[in-house]
């Protein structure tokens, strides 16, 4: 049964829109973990635009089930994450021009760079997972950065148009077997939604899901922890084969 990791990010957008107090992110995440989140993650990016380093300092201390810290493979972030000890530190790229994270790490191109942040990590008793695409040589150059877990990117299944969605589905099925073959442990997000998540929690071998932009819009509607909670019971008793329209017993 996989797991669900949920991401603030979305909160301190809007607090950041007004340059405010509120909302704050603490505090959601505190809401998040009452309606069953069992992770926060926060994105401290480069540029600043939504989580600050004020919050990641603030959710290390008060954070109750697992905190996972989004970041580039940056000397600046590797010296905050070493300095906070999240629980997990996810690796993602970076473009300062982005509007969310646009696709996966290319970990086979900066093979060495990444083996040594993810020793330096792991030596501080940081988990650290890799944000790829589910491509064999990727998967293949984040096993050999010694690296415990992966995060298959799953924004190519989300965009896809429906009658796409199965081969999509079937790229991410063969990402998780060809990753844990190579040892590694796999998690997965981006672009989930309430409409499209549960055959991605069926796969097999799927830790854990981080979704964020889906449970805050939900959020505007019934509140955080119900939204939450909502998207939990998805993630834990997804229908096997909802594409092809089955229903829930
Ligand atoms: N995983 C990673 C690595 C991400 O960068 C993001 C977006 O910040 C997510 C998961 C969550 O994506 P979404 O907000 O689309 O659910």
């Amino acid at each position: 049964m996989a797991s669900l990791g949920v991401n603030i990010d979305h909160i301190a957008n809007v607090r950041q829109a007004r340059r405010t107090v509120e909302p704050d992110p603490v505090t959601y995440a505190l809401l998040a973990e009452l309606g069953g989140a069992d992770g926060i993650t926060v994105h401290l990016r480069e540029d600043r635009r939504h989580i600050q380093d004020r919050d990641v300092e603030l959710l290390r201390a008060t954070v109750r089930s697992r905190l996972n810290l989004e970041m580039a493979a940056t000397p600046e972030m590797a010296a905050i994450a070493r300095r906070l000890r999240p629980d997990m530190v996810t690796l993602v790229p970076e473009r300062r021009e982005e509007v969310t994270t646009e696709g996966g790490l290319d970990v086979a191109g900066q093979l060495d760079t990444l083996r040594s942040l993810v020793g330096r990590l792991q030596d501080d008793g940081i988990g650290v997972s890799l944000f790829v695409d589910a491509d064999t040589p990727q998967l293949e150059a984040s096993a050999a950065t010694g690296a415990s877990w992966v995060e298959l990117h799953t924004g190519s299944y989300a965009e896809a148009a429906w009658s796409a969605q199965p081969d999509e589905l079937a790229r991410l099925s063969e990402g998780s077997f060809i990753a844990r073959s190579l040892g590694l442990r796999v998690n997965a997000g981006h672009g989930l939604t309430y409409q499209n998540v549960e055959p991605v929690a069926a796969i097999e071998g799927m830790e854990e899901l981080n979704i964020g932009h889906t449970i805050v819009a939900r959020a505007l509607a019934v509140g955080l922890e119900q939204a939450v909670r909502e998207m939990k019971a998805l993630v834990q008793n997804p229908r096997r084969d909802p594409l092809f329209g089955s229903t829930r017993p």
